[in-house]
């Protein structure tokens, strides 16, 4: 292996999901599908759904839940990253909502990279440690894609759930590499809303719920993972054998079982929550890294690919030394 130049580690994770689940049986008695349908395209048989609920407070609790899984106080994070695609307030930013819920004061930053922004996150976070700007580092993952579909199509809003993520991160040496990718490409999966009309700009009528190439993303899916898995092991001179875990972004166990058939590896080493999660973007990876930890899966130094890919087109993969 080669040597390790990264400088943080993971200190504590968190997660929180709304309490209305849907089943994929209740779907069916409002579109036009079913559960068999859905459970052998997809995976999935039920997910958590926003209601009245706020994505907010769903982020703030995720965030307390990973606080006080690292032992430390809101006082003692000096840096917060969001990861968010929608949330009811387009202004302020969603880490600005939940650092008032927290009573977090330290800088913070809203990203969107769709699904892959855990992985983004990481490497912002990265770099604020390599310029020995940080010491403890949060990052929240929140995201409600299920009210970006348009729920006449049965093709998108199927697949999605809600729900949210939370590390705390501090000095050390977990991450052992980091590959990020982009390959623009707006036809595949994308949401346009509709800007306030102005004496200058009288508006179009382009509300659209989100849009997608299903076939089209299951492929750029399977090829960016397993290319970057593949990419990342020759990097960091880590042969298959070394390789704990491989948590990737729950979108469809399809994605990921196609991933796994290409990189040879035994399903023990995937572990999944999309049957009852479906795909919740950037809070995915997060929520199943959070599960697989606390259900005492991970043993000290097991080594962990995290791999998540979405709209953009992005991806981004990591190493992780438990
Ligand atoms: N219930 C029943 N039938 C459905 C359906 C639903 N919810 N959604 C689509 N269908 C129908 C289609 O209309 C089509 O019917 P037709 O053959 O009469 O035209 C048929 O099922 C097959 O559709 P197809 O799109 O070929 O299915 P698929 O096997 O490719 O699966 C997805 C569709 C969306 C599940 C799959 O392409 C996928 O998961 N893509 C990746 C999506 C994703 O992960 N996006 C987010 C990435 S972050």
């Amino acid at each position: 292996m080669q040597d390790n130049t990264f400088c943080m580690r993971f200190l504590g994770t968190g997660s929180a999901l709304p309490e209305r689940v849907v089943t994929n049986d209740e779907l069916a008695t409002i579109l036009d599908t079913s559960d068999k349908w859905i459970t052998q395209r997809t995976g999935i048989r039920s997910r958590h759904v926003l209601t009245d609920e706020h994505l907010e407070d769903l982020a703030a609790l995720a965030a307390g839940r990973a606080l006080e899984d690292a032992g430390l106080d809101p006082g003692e994070i000096d840096y917060f990253i969001c990861s968010n695609v929608v949330d009811d307030y387009p202004t302020p930013s969603l880490c600005s909502l939940v650092s008032e819920r927290l009573g977090l004061t330290c800088p913070c930053i809203d990203i969107n990279c769709a699904c892959a922004g855990f992985v983004y996150a990481l490497d912002i976070a990265e770099c604020r440690y390599e310029a020995g700007k940080a010491r403890n580092i949060l990052i929240v993952c929140a995201d409600a894609p299920t009210r970006m579909c348009d729920w006449r199509d049965r093709s998108t809003s199927v697949l999605f759930g809600d729900g949210a993520g939370a590390v705390v991160l501090g000095p050390g040496d977990n991450i052992r590499a980091i590959k990020l990718t982009s390959k623009p490409d707006m036809q595949k999966l994308w949401q346009r809303s509709r800007q306030m009309p102005t004496p200058f700009y009288k508006g179009e009528d382009v509300d659209t719920g989100l849009q997608m190439a299903g076939g089209e993303v299951f492929r750029y899916a399977v090829d960016t993972c397993s290319a970057d898995v593949q990419a990342l092991l020759a990097e960091t001179g880590l042969g298959k054998e070394d390789i704990s875990y491989y948590l990737i972004h729950q979108a469809n166990q399809r994605i990921t079982d196609a991933i796994r058939r290409f990189l040879d590896e035994p399903e023990w080493k995937f572990p999944s929550n999309i049957s009852d999660h479906g795909n919740s973007s950037s809070a995915s990876c997060t929520i199943l890294l959070d599960e697989c930890r606390r259900s005492g899966l991970f043993e000290r130094g097991d080594i962990i690919v995290l791999s998540a890919f979405g709209a953009g087109l992005l991806s981004g993969t990591a190493v992780v030394q438990w």
